[in-house]
């Protein structure tokens, strides 16, 4: 038999966090105020008055040649501007190209198509738009794969249509014709099934004046096999673009391929670092060898902020590693929306004066954004890790380009972009040094490009970014090219309206910016501040060194002490029979020690209680709120030792112990906001003969709060919160497993000044302990798991 572990083993951290000062410097920007970043970057943004009005001048005519060029164009774009996601048909449409790329099954696709084409209004959209794909013979060919004649009266009415087919055809008819439609879509997006096609398409007349990045669609891995399968997809494609391309092209100018780090690792994440960082290192130089060995380069995209920093390191390590001297195919994408891209750029550079390589960077705005907004919401994260105005976005992109341009001999700037004006602002800044590329998506901004690279006009090369592979890989990037185009404030989706003004489009994003008041977009709070009547519990970014360092030290030291708990009746402790609280990871380990609660003191608590309960069933609503909310500060100071708990107690994951610290904050604040709205001041309510009673909205009595364990913080909160807001005594009973978080709670609500005569707490085993309690005459209400019974 093994020995039981000695304290010092137990709650061991694996914390290995520090950041390099090179690195830390770009960590500083992750969250940082927007307001700041923004007034660090605008100078070096900003043009002069005669440069900005040149490019003003060119960017208006390019706008002008697009509009020209796409005259009688149609396509897609225009279908996306309609039913852009300001619509509910919009948004109807992309949870159907979403949900029918991911339900696995027809019965649910079924109904999900039943329930959503139910719920727009696509009459409305009839003759909205001059193009031919938004009419309703289109939809036919959409929905049913052949084209049915304009005139036909079916399809003149376009949710008539898909009702008329659903009743006489069935949904998996439309179910078929509807995944069919998303093919259409996928293929607008999409170069070829493989990297044979791809290439072939790539080689065709029209297609000839381009570069190509060929990237293999498939990207966060979840399982060892697939990301094996992406892999052995990257090195073929390698192969293939190595074979196909003409020897006598530059390292710059020959096809190159795009990589996804989150293809390659199912897991891929911060939390994993090392085992990531160690293992991704390895393949990606794999994949960048081969690239070197046929002479082809290779980009790593940006994908989402939260791998921003783990992706430098596996970056810089495949970046210093001999085996690519001498060769400078070797890069990685950009995104400046991230408020971390101009730190990151001045990394890059210092990277490769040290190295002596130059390394090419695609600056791209980013395609994440609407996912990085709602997860930094959704965190509670102190802020934002991207822009919330698209100018500032469009600001830094400038910021980052002015810098990459002026470190050419570091870098070779890579400009990914459709929008005129931000084409225009570089054309601009690139003065007479044409050492530099753009490049656009397949499937967008042929219109503008068809400007850039004749030789007649502006004749910058173009490297159109272009994805390869099959309908089941679609789905994250056909969301995102959804996403884009359909965004109002998207250049492409605003392109398209003929009503927007042409001096709107192309503003110069730096002057919005310096006129922008505030800085961050108004309709954006911070996640602190979503709600209108309480504030947001504060989440920790466990992604983010910085706030993990001080983190993992409160967890260190709360499980360092000696957790010893009692029973606790009128604010004293009482003593009770000892028993060991253990982790049910492993059970041999001690958290610490319950002293149970006996009869004789749930007796005690009770008639304590019932002392109490005259005064503070009369109490001022205020203060109780008052109370709360500061005992929802105080569990906020408490984190790092409350997730301790958690993780020891109950057994609980770090990412799941940080919701559930801030479900209970939520809790307290929410039932804080309820006290004021529903107890504050008297209210004017029939009694029950009819007379006008103002104190009816008042405590029921004494409480009895029994918690599961498996929110042992979260519930356990909730419910004594609840009873304490609307006036009531309460005795806390946790559940057995987790007395000692309990305890902490409770310790943290009388130290908020909860008074310890109305909150006794008596740890115990359910069966006797709880039920003596609830059996109690005098006891006037029941918080049972969750539920409340009186
Ligand atoms: P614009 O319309 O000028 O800008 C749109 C962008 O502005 C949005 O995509 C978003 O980034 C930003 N934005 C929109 N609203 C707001 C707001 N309220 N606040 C702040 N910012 C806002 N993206 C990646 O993330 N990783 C990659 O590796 C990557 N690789 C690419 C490679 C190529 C060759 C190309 C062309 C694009 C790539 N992209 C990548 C996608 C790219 O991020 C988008 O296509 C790009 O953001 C569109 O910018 P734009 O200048 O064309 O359009
Ligand atoms: C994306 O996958 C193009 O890398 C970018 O959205």
């Amino acid at each position: 038999m093994s020995s039981p572990p000695t304290r010092d083993d137990r709650f061991v951290f694996d914390y290995d966090y520090a950041l390099p000062p090179a690195r830390e410097r770009i960590n500083r920007y992750y969250l940082r105020d927007e307001e700041a970043v923004i007034d660090e970057l605008i100078p070096v943004a900003k043009l002069d008055n005669a440069a900005a009005a040149r490019v003003q001048a060119q960017a208006a005519g390019l706008v002008e040649a697009v509009r020209r060029n796409r005259r009688d164009a149609g396509g897609l774009d225009a279908f996306l501007q309609e039913y852009d996601l300001s619509s509910q048909e919009g948004i109807v449409l992309m949870c159907l190209a979403e949900a029918l790329l991911r339900v696995p099954d027809a019965e649910t696709q079924d109904k999900l198509i039943r329930d959503k084409l139910a719920s727009g209004d696509w009459r409305g959209h009839l003759g909205g738009s001059q193009s031919m794909f938004v009419n309703a013979s289109t939809w036919g060919l959409m929905l049913t794969g052949r084209i049915v004649g304009p005139g036909q009266d079916a399809v003149k009415d376009v949710g008539r249509f898909v009702r008329d087919m659903v009743s006489r055809a069935g949904e998996p008819v439309v179910r078929t014709a509807l995944r069919q439609a998303m093919r259409i879509m996928g293929h607008q997006f999409v170069m070829g099934r493989t990297i044979g096609d791809a290439i072939k398409r790539a080689g065709k007349k029209n297609n000839r004046s381009y570069r190509y990045s060929f990237d293999m669609l498939g990207e966060a891995a979840l399982t060892r096999a697939d990301a094996r399968e992406y892999f052995d997809a990257y090195a073929n494609a390698i192969d293939v673009i190595g074979e196909a391309r003409d020897p006598s092209q530059s390292i710059f100018a020959a096809p190159s391929i795009s990589v996804k780090l989150s293809a390659l690792h199912p897991r891929y994440e911060f939390a994993n670092m090392r085992q990531a960082r160690d293992e991704l290192s390895v393949l990606l130089l794999e994949l960048a060898g081969r690239a070197r060995d046929r002479n082809i380069a290779l980009t790593v995209d940006a994908e989402e902020a939260e791998r921003l920093d783990l992706s430098l390191q596996i970056i810089e390590r495949v970046y210093r590693s001999g085996e690519l001297d001498g060769w400078e195919g070797f890069g990685l994408a950009v995104q400046a929306y991230q408020k971390r891209a101009l730190p990151l750029i001045d990394w890059l550079i210092a990277l490769a004066a040290d190295v002596g390589r130059r390394i090419p960077v695609r600056l791209v705005k980013g395609a994440y954004w609407d996912t990085e907004v709602k997860r930094a919401q959704e965190r509670g994260l102190e802020g934002y890790p991207v822009f919330t105005r698209k100018a500032s976005t469009d600001v830094s992109y400038l910021a980052c380009a002015r810098r990459l341009l002026g470190s050419r001999d570091r870098v070779y700037p890579q400009f990914a972009t459709h929008n005129a004006q931000t084409l225009a602002s570089i054309v601009e800044m690139a003065g007479d040094n044409r050492e530099l590329e753009f490049q656009r998506l397949h499937g967008m901004g042929e219109e503008l490009y068809s400007e850039v690279i004749d030789e007649e006009k502006l004749n910058f090369p173009c490297r159109v970014y272009a994805p390869v592979g099959v309908h089941e890989d679609l789905l994250p990037y056909l969301v995102r090219r959804l996403l884009e185009n359909g965004a109002n404030t998207s250049f492409v989706n605003r392109i398209v309206d003929e009503d927007a003004p042409l001096e709107e489009i192309v503003a110069d994003p730096v002057a919005a910016t310096e006129a922008a008041k505030p800085k961050p977009h108004p309709r954006i709070p911070l996640p602190v501040n979503l709600f209108a009547n309480r504030v947001n519990s504060r989440g920790v970014n466990l992604h983010d060194p910085a706030e993990l360092a001080p983190l993992a030290s409160a967890m260190q030291e709360a499980m360092r002490k000696e957790w010893h708990v009692t029973p606790v009746i009128n604010g004293e402790k009482v003593p009770g029979h000892a028993e060991p609280s253990t982790d049910p990871s492993d059970n041999r380990r001690v958290v610490g020690i319950v002293e149970q609660a006996d009869e004789a003191a749930v007796d005690r608590a009770v008639a304590a209680a019932a002392v109490a309960r005259p005064d503070w069933v009369r109490s001022d609503a205020e203060v109780r709120a008052n109370l709360l909310e500061r005992a929802a500060a105080l569990f906020e100071a408490n984190t790092g030792q409350l997730m301790a708990l958690l993780v020891h107690e109950a057994g609980k994951t770090i990412p799941d112990a940080v919701s559930e610290v801030r479900e209970a904050v939520d809790f307290l604040r929410y039932y804080a906001a309820q006290c004021r709205t529903e107890f504050a001041g008297a209210r004017s309510l029939p009694g029950p003969t009819g007379e006008s009673n103002e104190l009816s909205l008042q405590g029921r009595g004494i409480f009895v709060c029994v918690s599961p364990w498996n929110f042992p913080l979260a519930i356990f909160t909730g419910q004594v919160a609840a009873a304490l807001a609307a006036g009531n005594v309460v005795l806390a009973k946790p559940a057995e497993q987790t007395s000692l978080i309990g305890a902490r709670a409770v310790a943290l609500l009388h130290k908020a000044g909860i008074p310890g005569e109305v909150l006794h707490f008596i740890p115990g085993r359910g069966s006797v302990i709880g039920a003596r309690a609830i059996a109690d005459p005098r006891i006037d209400g029941v918080a049972f798991t969750g539920s409340t019974e009186t």
